[in-house]
């Protein structure tokens, strides 16, 4: 025995050496290769004149799927010859990159382009919208998302995906809500962290890999009023506190590139912020990577009343830090004038080209500009099942139950007669949400809707029903009546309404976010007929639809779940698969409560009890909670939290508390549950909201089987920004908050963080 320790000893030493010696080799070897690819980058730069420097500042997009204005019809192929194109954007599949790439091969240094792409929610297999993929709350499943449309992109032709959005937004009218992580920093900047590894994989270079590209740098979701493109006016500590942790997560993960964004912030924009751009992501973070425009955002400074002309808003944003011009043609028409006149220097530009050719270099785009040009491997990668059974158990996971009155759900697989009822029933293309990639008559005719999934499911045993009942957005009952005498004939109706795909994503912001048209009039109507009704409610955004929700006993929260929709809806009908989704963002009861959010501030009048509003922070006509709040969801199970422990009751900011708990599963069914941890720094030199998420963990329980989870709550939980803005952490009393949403608390303690 003692022989066997000792050898066991040695081989265990021996293995740790081995792990450290090869850790040391992984970050030099890292170092070395950085350096040979400066040495290159260095050595190509010497050689270029300044009109190719600029070229590779400019960007063009196709216009067969423009997400912009369209400014210039020009001969894109023959700028690419002549070396004045960097990327283009919009175009992809093999066959056509290869085109303008070899354009590209005839250029003097033959310096080959980068394409990108919006591979926002897939790209050829649709997933569920970022907002939706969210409310799953699985990193595994959000990061493998990205990492299956990276795979795809990257076998057709693409090597940079403009996504993630980490814009954090707590306002519903903005229609670019659907393509986030919702309103919380913290669950915000995990998601970005799972995106970013997700497109870039095992690194740049690898032929299944992209560039991430966070955006939109910074603070666009919070344009005023919800209205896309609005003015941003925040103080300095809304900005760190909330708007830009999921930034840095993104650098920290490594993301390859920035995009900046429309809007102003504080009256200067982004795309001309040098605060922005050069104190904070490329000075304080030490961003390594280049960051894009948004499409046209350097031009549009005219339209700000930032510049007086295009030369200045091309002097401007590149001095700001924006490296490439996206479809603004700012820079290739006024940089070679700017910098001959000395208004902007040649070291500005070198840096902005720098960044951009060490991308390509690290993407092995110059030892072989065709390495993502084979059409074999798009063949077989792109479009595969096995992709598309990904995207839906993504879907699965990302639907939240939202009422379950009398567990009428998960539904009988054997009921002998079905209604479907409601405009959204056999809507197909709608599943795709706004950023779906058009694939032409595919993008119409492969979602699966959920008429079809419930088909799929039942097979030919029950009697499917179908009434469309009314559309999605006008003031027509006229089908009221049959839809009725087809709820009659059923002995379950499963409904489904909302707003159309279009009616959330960019430039699609609404002022009421009401279900629209007379959609509730006809769940109204078909509750009353006594059917046990089911809704299913599909938008991009959080809608309000308090009377639906208070009259019918099943509510299921579907988003637009891709081009699995209907199969992964009717999993979850149908008991295949337990609904484990929680909101990443607030449901308001109306327009009027916007902005709203769970991570409020207490005010000096708190509201305590909807009795008693005088003279407290409440309105006249509406209570001051959400319809449904932050990290709410139902499962068809229930689970229990118990026996919360704090490894201390008072610790300084060198050390940290494990807090631990069960959580136990109550019910009948094998379910998922989300455990949130928030916290309340109860007083402090700056007020604090009366929660904070900090942690959270994903775990799937068995009926009856219990299991202990922990959360460390260590200084980077605990720290703030004080008066100064300096990131602090201060003495005083926290509160522990552990549940299953943030208004469904169910173990509370507390600590004290002393002074060191
Ligand atoms: C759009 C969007 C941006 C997108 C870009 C390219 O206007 O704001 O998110 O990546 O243009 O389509």
């Amino acid at each position: 025995m003692l022989l066997f320790r000792s050898n066991y000893r040695k081989c265990f030493l021996l293995l740790i050496l081995l792990a450290y010696v090869t850790g040391l080799n992984a970050q030099t070897f890292k170092s070395e290769a950085k350096i040979a690819i400066q040495q290159k980058v260095n050595k190509l730069l010497a050689k270029m004149t300044l009109e190719e420097k600029i070229g590779q500042l400019n960007q063009y997009a196709s216009y067969k799927n423009a997400t912009g204005p369209i400014s210039s019809t020009g001969n894109m192929i023959d700028e690419i010859k002549q070396g004045r194109v960097g990327s283009i954007l919009k175009v992809n599949g093999v066959a056509d990159t290869r085109i303008y790439q070899q354009a590209a091969m005839q250029s003097r240094l033959k310096i080959p382009l980068l394409f990108g792409e919006d591979v926002i929610h897939g790209y050829r297999i649709t997933f569920p919208i970022p907002l939706a993929e969210a409310a799953s709350w699985d990193m595994d499943a959000i990061g493998f998302s990205a990492r299956l449309a990276a795979t795809e992109a990257a076998a057709s032709g693409i090597q940079w995906a403009f996504a993630p959005m980490v814009d954090i937004s707590r306002d519903p009218r903005w229609g670019r809500v659907m393509e986030g992580a919702g309103e919380d920093p913290y669950l915000g900047s995990r998601i970005a962290i799972a995106r970013v590894k997700g497109f870039q994989g095992n690194g740049l270079g690898s032929l299944d890999a992209v560039m991430a590209c966070a955006k939109h740098f910074a603070a666009y979701g919070a344009a005023i009023a919800g209205r896309d493109y609005n003015a941003v006016d925040m103080s300095d500590r809304t900005l760190w506190e909330v708007y830009l942790p999921p930034f840095k997560a993104a650098v920290d993960a490594g993301a390859a590139t920035f995009m900046n964004s429309f809007n102003e912030l504080n009256g200067i924009p982004a795309t001309g912020n040098s605060y922005l751009q050069r104190n904070i992501l490329k000075g304080k973070w030490g961003f390594g990577g280049f960051v894009v425009s948004d499409w046209g955002s350097i031009p549009e400074m005219v339209n700000h009343g930032f510049v007086k002309n295009n030369s200045e808003a091309a002097r401007v944003a590149l001095n700001a830090g924006s490296d490439m011009d996206m479809e603004g043609r700012s820079y290739i028409n006024n940089l070679p004038i700017l910098v001959k006149s000395g208004r902007v220097s040649i070291a500005t530009v070198n840096d902005a080209v720098k960044r951009i050719l060490t991308k390509k270099f690290e993407l092995g785009l110059f030892a072989d500009p065709f390495r993502f040009c084979n059409q074999q491997r798009e063949a077989a990668i792109v479009n595969s099942p096995s992709i598309r059974n990904a995207a839906r158990a993504v879907a699965q996971k990302s639907m939240v139950l939202l009422k379950n009155e009398g567990s009428l759900l998960p539904l009988a697989k054997n009921l002998k007669t079905i209604a479907l009822i409601g405009p959204l029933v056999k809507a197909k293309k709608d599943m795709n949400g706004f950023w779906a990639l058009p694939w032409g008559v595919a993008h119409e005719t492969e979602p699966v809707s959920l008429f079809e999934g419930v088909q799929n499911k039942l097979g030919g045993q029950t009697k499917l029903l179908f009434a469309k009942g009314c559309n999605i957005n006008d003031t027509s009952k006229v089908d009221f009546a049959e839809a009725i005498a087809t709820a009659k004939n059923a002995d379950v109706v499963i409904m489904a309404i909302g707003e159309s795909y279009d009616m959330s994503g960019e430039a699609k912001s609404r002022s009421n976010i009401h279900i629209p048209g007379v959609q509730e009039e006809l769940v109204k109507a078909i509750q009353a007929t006594g059917k046990p009704v089911v809704v299913l409610v599909m938008g991009g955004r959080p809608l309000i639809f308090n009377q639906t929700a208070d009259c019918v006993p099943a509510i299921l929260y579907t988003w637009w779940l891709g081009v699995e929709a209907g199969n992964a809806m009717a999993d979850v009908l149908f008991g295949d698969y337990n609904p484990s989704g929680k909101l990443p963002i607030t449901f308001p009861q109306s327009e009027g409560q916007i902005p709203i959010y769970y991570a409020t501030k207490n005010t000096g009048r708190p509201l305590i009890n909807d009795n008693d509003r005088a003279y407290k922070s409440a309105y006249l006509d509406v209570s001051n909670t959400p319809k449904f709040a932050f990290g709410y969801g139902l499962s068809y199970t229930t689970f229990k939290y118990s026996n919360l422990k704090l490894s201390a009751k008072a610790i300084n900011n060198l050390q940290s508390i494990i807090a631990s708990f069960t959580v136990t599963n109550t019910g009948n069914y094998a379910g998922e549950e989300v455990a949130q941890l928030y916290l309340r720094n109860r007083v402090a030199s700056v007020t604090r909201p009366v929660k904070e998420l900090k942690d959270f963990c994903k775990i799937k329980l068995m009926p009856s089987e219990s299991k202990t989870i922990t959360f460390v709550i260590n200084k980077q939980k605990l720290s703030l920004y004080n008066q100064q803005m300096q990131w602090v952490t201060e003495p005083g009393m926290f509160g522990v908050m552990i549940g299953s949403a943030s208004d469904d608390i169910r173990l509370v303690d507390e600590f004290e963080l002393l002074k060191r």
